[in-house]
Parts: C-alpha cells; sequence; structure tokens
C-alpha cells in the first residue's frame, strides 16, 4: 500500500466515527446518496441494465477505473457514465481546450484527452501529485500525455495564470470537480475563459441530497447559493441532470 493508501484508510477510519471528512461533513450515508455507478448506486440492477446497453469505455479507462477503486478515496472518482457523457458533449462541439478543476487519479481528464484531436489540450488542476502519479502511467498507456498539461497548485491559481495569459474565451468545455468552497469562483473563472457556445459541467450540484437541508454546512451552502445564482444567470442556457451526484450543464451564450 503507498503512503497516500495508508493515509486514507486511516483518514476514511477517522471520518467514519466523527462525521467530518477533511473538514466537510461526509458521512457513509451522504457518499451512498449520490448515483454513481460505484457508489451509491452500485448493486441498482437498474444501473447495472444502464451500463449493460451503453457504456463503450476504451480499455485504459476501465484499467484506471479498476485500479482507483482500489484506492480508500474511490468514491470521489468521477462516474464512469458521466464522463461518457461529458467526452460525448465534448467531441460534439468539437473541443480542443479543455479544463478540468479537481483530477484526482485522471479517469476524467483521460476521458477527455481521449476525445480531443492530436493538437487538444486538457489542462489539469490538483493540489495532490500523489493522486495523478497514480494515473499518469495509464495517460501514457493510452498515448495522448502530451494533450495532458497538468498543473499541480491550488486551481485558483492556474485560473488567474490563464486569464492573464490571455486565454480568456479559448476554452470550450469546462469541468468543475474540487473543492466545493471556491465553486462560485471557479464557475466564473471559467465562464471568462470559455468562447462562446463553450460548456461549464459542475459536479456534485445535489451533494448528497444535502441541498435539500435547511441546516446547511459551509459547503452544501456554498453548491446550493451557487445552483440559485446559476438558475438566474442570464450569460448562460442551463440543464440540471440527476446523474451521479447532480450535474449541471451551463452552455455559454
Ligand atoms: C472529486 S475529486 C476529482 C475527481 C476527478 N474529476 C475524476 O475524474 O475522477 C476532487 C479533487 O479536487 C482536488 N482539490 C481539492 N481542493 C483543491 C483546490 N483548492 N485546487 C485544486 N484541486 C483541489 C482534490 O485533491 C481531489 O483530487
Ligand atoms: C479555495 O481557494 C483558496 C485560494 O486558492 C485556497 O487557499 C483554499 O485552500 C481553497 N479552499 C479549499 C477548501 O480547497
Ligand atoms: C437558450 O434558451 C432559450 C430558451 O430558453 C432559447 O430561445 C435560445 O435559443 C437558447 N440559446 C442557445 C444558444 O441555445
Amino acid at each position: 500500500m503507498n503512503k497516500l493508501a495508508i493515509i486514507g484508510t486511516a483518514a476514511l477510519g477517522v471520518t467514519f466515527a466523527a462525521g467530518v471528512l477533511i473538514g466537510r461533513k461526509c458521512f457513509p450515508s451522504d457518499v451512498g446518496n449520490t448515483f454513481k455507478s460505484h457508489v451509491g448506486a452500485k448493486n441498482d440492477p437498474l444501473m447495472k441494465y444502464l451500463l449493460d446497453h451503453s457504456l463503450r469505455e476504451h480499455p485504459v479507462l476501465t484499467k484506471l477505473r479498476m485500479c482507483t477503486l482500489q484506492e480508500p478515496r474511490a468514491f470521489m472518482m468521477v462516474a464512469c457514465e458521466q464522463s461518457q457523457l461529458m467526452a460525448n458533449l465534448a467531441k460534439l462541439i468539437k473541443a480542443k481546450k479543455v479544463i478540468e478543476i479537481g483530477v484526482y487519479t485522471g479517469y476524467n481528464l483521460l476521458n477527455m484527452a481521449l476525445v480531443l484531436p492530436e493538437d487538444g489540450k486538457v489542462v489539469g488542476c490538483d493540489i495532490s501529485e500523489d493522486y495523478a502519479n497514480i494515473g499518469r502511467p495509464y495517460w501514457k498507456e493510452a498515448e495522448v500525455e502530451h494533450k495532458i498539461d497538468l498543473r499541480i497548485k491550488p486551481a485558483l491559481e492556474t485560473l488567474d495564470e490563464l486569464l492573464k495569459a490571455g486565454e480568456a474565451g479559448t476554452f470550450d468545455f469546462a469541468f468543475i470537480d474540487a473543492d466545493k468552497i471556491n465553486y462560485s469562483e471557479y464557475y466564473e473563472k471559467c465562464l471568462q475563459l470559455l468562447r462562446k457556445g463553450g460548456i461549464i459541467a459542475l459536479d456534485n450540484v445535489l451533494w448528497g441530497k444535502r441541498v435539500l437541508n435547511p441546516v446547511k454546512d459551509p459547503s452544501t451552502q456554498s453548491i446550493h447559493q451557487l445552483n440559485e445564482r446559476i438558475f438566474r444567470d442570464t450569460r448562460v442556457n442551463i440543464s440540471m441532470l440527476t446523474v451521479g451526484d447532480g450535474l449541471t450543464l451551463a452552455f455559454k451564450l
């Protein structure tokens, strides 16, 4: 077991005892609330049917998913069915430049890199090199590592660097999937980086149904307030989907 896995296992033990995970409330039952194929809907017959009749996974993606499932924090991984939807959308709009906020082991990053043209690039933002190191061998094996630009630092710093470098209005697709506290800033900055017709996908917008709870912790409050703001945001057309832990798609007008 690597260092990260040991820390992860210890942290998870503390979590389940205290009901608090890395500063945010995250009970096992909440994790189970997410309708993800590998978490809440793991043994759901309808989900099995759905996957049996729609998942067309690149063999290296399958390997990365299986490897990540061995990790103690695998519940963080994007659902494969959600990732396939986002890859299909990116392809549909002929995306060449993608940004992903919160990479983990890079399942979705790899999926995006696979649908990008040879001269396309996906900028990945994360603060953990350890998680990326788990995924990197698979990015190499799929022969798309040259399309991946991984930046290990707080995502807001990377977004500001891109804006400063004059890349506003040049990105086609953004996937927001990191800490929930900074979600609204991620959204604003991604909207600036996006071209007209570009898509922002925001993960965890239903947050294990906690958005329904009147007593909201900081992460839930942050997500709920952003949901209300995006609903009124005339700069985008939107859809909110019940896939995974809730996915909002915002189409820049
Ligand atoms: C839910 S996981 C991402 C899952 C990933 N999109 C996938 O395809 O499986 C969230 C990630 O956000 C990262 N993260 C947390 N806070 C961050 C921050 N301030 N800036 C950048 N990344 C952050 C964590 O290290 C973690 O890897
Ligand atoms: C939110 O962004 C700030 C500025 O980059 C960073 O210092 C902070 O750690 C982020 N919050 C979380 C919970 O990751
Ligand atoms: C946005 O949605 C409105 C209706 O809600 C529609 O009239 C308009 O054509 C949409 N714009 C785009 C670019 O899809």
